[in-house]
């Protein structure tokens, strides 16, 4: 039903359309067991609530939403997922201030006055028709997405800092997969990509954006995955060490700090104490240490006067 623009005389344009709305195409996944354990292979440590989400988006051809602390493995799992489904990541870092033109595309505009200077007699239509072509476009991420021939996982980073306005350009193009330029014609996907939106929740998005989208909240893991995640990232790191270093980044968490350490903030840790040749942490490495899992004098203080009290976290 949507009207398509006419291509203003290009020939470019039409190779580019395809007709009707972009399918979803046949399933990745045979189940939400199958991604665990494929993410797993690629790394990834998920849990039963990461994995649903992921084959529910698949199955339904819905964005998703990543939301929850900083450093849990949000960007990560949208990574992790293009490699298991060999599909090309295509990045869209939103910062303040990320318009259009940075997002979508935009008309390489020194080049098209150096064709314009180069005059070669053609008349102001042929000219006009040569630099309002795909050789002068140049193409964002949201459209490398969705003109992509090959598969895709887009991920949209930190999406909490963009304007209003750039997320109500998002949400039309996850709602319509397709971008209108005027000059060319209208591009479609051919499928539906699989889409991750993050957040760090420094703002509320729009009710909007969220209704099309799947919501998945990642927090801080529970033991045992934390333990797993430690000895998949931590390369010669023991079981013991690896057991420890998560029971008492746990016990940090409850503390009432600042900033709590993220999972990025363990792996470091344990690299760290990997590297020092650490076997089992006694409370006075530990504080020694404590700045890698920590980045606040006043948390680092509160944590080694607890470490302290406790001499083993087991
Ligand atoms: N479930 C997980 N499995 C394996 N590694 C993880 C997991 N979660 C986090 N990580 C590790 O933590 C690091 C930080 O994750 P990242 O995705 O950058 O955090 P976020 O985007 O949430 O701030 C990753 O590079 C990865 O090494
Ligand atoms: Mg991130």
């Amino acid at each position: 039903m949507t009207d398509t623009f006419e291509p203003g005389g290009s020939s470019m344009a039409s190779e580019e359309i395809t007709s009707g709305f972009p399918v979803a195409g046949a399933p990745r996944f045979d189940s939400i067991d199958a991604v665990r354990t494929g993410l797993a292979g690629v790394d990834y440590l998920a849990d039963d609530g990461i994995s649903g989400v992921v084959f529910l988006a698949d199955r339904l051809a819905k964005p998703v939403l990543v939301e929850g602390p900083a450093g849990t493995g949000k960007t990560e799992l949208a990574k992790s997922v293009a490699r298991l489904t060999g599909s090309r990541l295509i990045r869209l870092q939103c910062y303040e201030g990320l318009d259009e033109s940075k997002a979508l595309y935009e008309w390489n505009y020194k080049k098209q006055l150096l064709r314009i200077q180069a005059d070669s007699g053609q008349s102001w239509k042929e000219l006009e028709d040569d630099i309002f072509s795909e050789e002068f476009l140049l193409a964002r991420p949201l459209l490398e997405a969705i003109r992509s021939p090959e598969p895709v996982v887009l991920l949209v980073d930190e999406v909490d800092r963009v304007e209003l306005e750039t997320e109500a350009l998002l949400l039309e193009i996850l709602s319509e997969y397709q971008v209108s330029i005027p000059e060319l014609g209208t591009v479609r996907a051919t499928r539906i990509p699989l889409v991750f939106l993050t957040s760090n929740n420094t703002r509320e998005l729009s009710e909007a954006l969220k209704r099309r989208c799947l919501y998945l909240h990642i927090d801080y893991p529970q033991l045992d995955r934390e333990r797993a995640i430690i000895e998949t990232r931590v390369p010669g790191i023991s079981q013991a060490l690896a057991d420890q270093v998560a029971r008492i980044v746990r016990s940090i968490r409850t503390l009432d700090l600042k900033k709590h350490p993220s999972v990025s903030e363990t792996l470091d840790w344990a690299r760290t104490l990997v590297v020092l040749g650490v076997e089992s942490i006694d409370a006075e490495q530990a504080r020694d240490t404590l700045h890698i899992l920590l980045k606040y004098r006043t948390d680092i203080d509160r944590t080694a006067k607890e470490l302290a009290g406790v001499e083993s976290p087991d």
